[in-house]
């Protein structure tokens, strides 16, 4: 075979290799998701995955898959010395494209993009509705880790338009579990965390292609602390609300179907395109603010500005559109990616922590009016707190879905909270400062937050939005039932625990 010549020499390396290596997280350098790992295979193919895996099972080598890693802290691995990690970028075939008139569905690889899906999938006229994240992830690694959009109205779990999840196992052999929400196989799979071994390929839903409309609110803060939250959300096919607490003010984002003849605009949509110029000046005032509270003052000025005009693009000719709504064609509106010369603003070393938790929707005005009374105790200090992300602090709503370990399941709940509406989730991401010790202005408040929330509220944790501390703390509110379930089928598909992590063993599964 083609590959058999590659593999043998990379899997030379599992014998002789003794140098020691970080596997990176997307911020590069600095920023490891991994801290040692022997090695990083880069397979073709999935038959080379397999053998990867076959090879590790033999010697007991601890392995993890890795897509794009777009994740923010050090729980990919364990902290086993041994671990390689099998970087998934050149698996991405794209397969049994099959669209009728209402849906269908698409076989993809494990390293394929959103964005590459998106691409071939519009050219055939077919998209994958909302079960949509950020564009240059991949949807296996979505899946594992339970990532999601914003909706109560539609499903949009990513794991949501998954119909059959292939998984190695711990023999490196693949297992093809389809959706059966009575199989605990089935509801492990769906939010596996890796722990069953690396998603080798994935079934997924698809619909034909459609249009939507992007409208976006400015609303007072009060108003949404004391309004029905789910109004706000609920009558849309997706929607969000961006915070802006030194300003008081918050944008509700939200986007529904348009017949696809209603405007010929293509608008693209790009969260995180900069300029090199707009980079600098954001980066020195924000490092600033690491000791002057009226830098973090102004930047949120900025930014809120900024964010209040419609952040699209033609994408015909790359024109800024500058009037909401905006119309165009699905992933282009909902996610769409870089803009023509631009960088993500990660490149230009502008990075960011953050800290994402779920609560029951029925428990969001609770929860904002908490953080707003953890803000005020600050300024009752003296010190002023505001948003120091170019697109504020992002509130998302996630509709039910049932799974072991997904944020958004609502059946058989052992913590007595009522899931059934929906979830809240708090994703809070702030700016790095660049220099010194990189700790925020104010550090103390951020932990300070995330444990009186963890504490006072039925908190649920994104997988790869938390730091290990937070993970820690978020234990005690998971349900005991779910992760026993979930032990049970990591133990029948990876017996010695090759596939271990930081996340697994932090929640006792492993
Ligand atoms: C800028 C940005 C925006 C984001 N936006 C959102 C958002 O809107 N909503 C949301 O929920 N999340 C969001 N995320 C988080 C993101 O969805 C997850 O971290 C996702 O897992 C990243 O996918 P990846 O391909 O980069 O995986 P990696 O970062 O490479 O891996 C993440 C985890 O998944 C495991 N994994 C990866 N591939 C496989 C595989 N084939 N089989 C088994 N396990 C695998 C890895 O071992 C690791 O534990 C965002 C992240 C970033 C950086
Ligand atoms: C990994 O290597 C470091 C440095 O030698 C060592 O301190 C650590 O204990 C090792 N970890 C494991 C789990 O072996
Ligand atoms: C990585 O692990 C190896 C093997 O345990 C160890 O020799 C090395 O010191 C470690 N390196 C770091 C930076 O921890
Ligand atoms: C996607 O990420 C890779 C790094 O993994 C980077 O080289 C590439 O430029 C990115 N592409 C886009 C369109 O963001
Ligand atoms: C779904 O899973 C259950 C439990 O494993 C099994 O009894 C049932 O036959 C499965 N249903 C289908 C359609 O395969
Ligand atoms: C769009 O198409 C529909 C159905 O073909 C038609 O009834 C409607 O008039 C069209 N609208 C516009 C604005 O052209
Ligand atoms: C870009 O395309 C849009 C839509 O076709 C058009 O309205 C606009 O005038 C164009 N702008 C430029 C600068 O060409
Ligand atoms: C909920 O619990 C009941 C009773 O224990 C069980 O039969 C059912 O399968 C569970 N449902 C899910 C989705 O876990």
């Amino acid at each position: 075979m083609a590959f058999s010549t590659g593999v043998t020499i990379l899997l030379g390396l599992f014998s002789t290799c003794v140098f020691a290596i970080p596997y990176n997280t997307f911020d590069g350098v600095g920023f490891p998701a991994c801290h040692n790992v022997s090695t990083i295979y880069h397979p073709a193919s999935v038959d080379e995955m397999v053998s990867i895996v076959q090879q590790a099972a033999g010697s007991n080598t601890p392995v993890r898959a890795s897509g794009k890693g777009h994740m923010w802290y050090d729980t990919m691995c364990s902290d086993d010395n041994n671990t390689i990690v099998i970087q998934t970028e050149g698996i991405n075939g794209i397969s049994g494209f099959s669209l009728g008139s209402a849906e269908g569905s698409v076989t993809i690889e494990a390293g394929v993009t959103f964005f590459e899906l998106a691409e071939y999938l519009h050219e055939r006229g077919a998209s994958i509705g909302y079960a949509l994240v950020n564009w240059n992830m991949t949807i296996a690694g979505a899946v594992a880790m339970g990532a999601h959009r914003s909706s109560l109205r539609e499903a949009s779990m990513v794991a949501a338009g998954a119909m059959e999840i292939h998984i190695i196992d711990g023999t490196g052999t693949i297992r093809q579990i389809v959706r059966n929400e009575t199989d605990d196989d089935w509801l492990a799979a769906s939010t596996s965390l890796g722990l069953l071994g690396p998603i080798a390929r994935i079934k997924f839903k698809i619909y034909p292609d459609f249009k939507l409309y992007a409208q976006q609110n400015i609303l007072e803060e009060a108003d949404v602390l004391n309004s029905e939250i789910c109004g706000l959300i609920a009558p849309y096919a997706t929607a969000n609300l961006w915070w802006w607490p030194y300003l008081r003010k918050f944008h509700q984002r939200y986007y529904d179907v348009v017949p696809t003849n209603l405007s010929s605009q293509q608008g693209f949509q790009s969260t995180f395109s900069i300029t090199e110029v707009e980079a600098i000046t954001a980066r020195t005032l924000l490092d600033s603010g690491k000791i002057l509270a009226t830098s973090n003052m102004l930047s949120e000025t900025i930014f809120y500005g900024i964010w209040s005009a419609p952040n699209f693009h033609e994408k015909t000719n790359d024109s800024t559109i500058s009037d909401w709504p905006v119309y165009g064609w699905d992933y282009d509106v909902l996610i769409g990616g870089l803009y023509p010369g631009m960088l993500p603003e990660w490149d230009y070393n502008l990075r960011g922590y953050t800290l994402e938790l779920a609560v029951p929707v029925t428990l969001a005005n609770k929860l904002l009016n908490r953080i707003r009374a953890l803000f005020d105790a600050e300024t009752a200090k003296g010190i002023i707190m505001t948003s120091t992300y170019r697109s504020g602090i992002n509130i998302k709503f996630g509709r039910p879905y049932n799974d072991l370990l997904g944020q958004v399941w609502s059946i058989n709940n052992t913590d007595g909270a009522d899931w059934s509406k929906g979830a809240i989730m708090f994703d809070f991401p702030s700016f790095r400062p660049t220099w010194g010790d990189n700790l925020r202005f104010n550090e103390p408040f951020y932990h300070n937050l995330a444990t009186t929330l963890i504490n006072e509220f039925p908190c649920r944790p994104h997988w790869t939005k938390n730091t290990r501390d937070v993970l820690k703390q978020s234990v005690k509110n998971l349900d005991s039932v779910h992760l026993q379930r979930f032990a049970a089928v990591r133990a029948k598909f990876d017996p010695k625990g090759i596939f271990k992590s930081v996340v697994g063993e932090i929640i006792g599964v492993m």
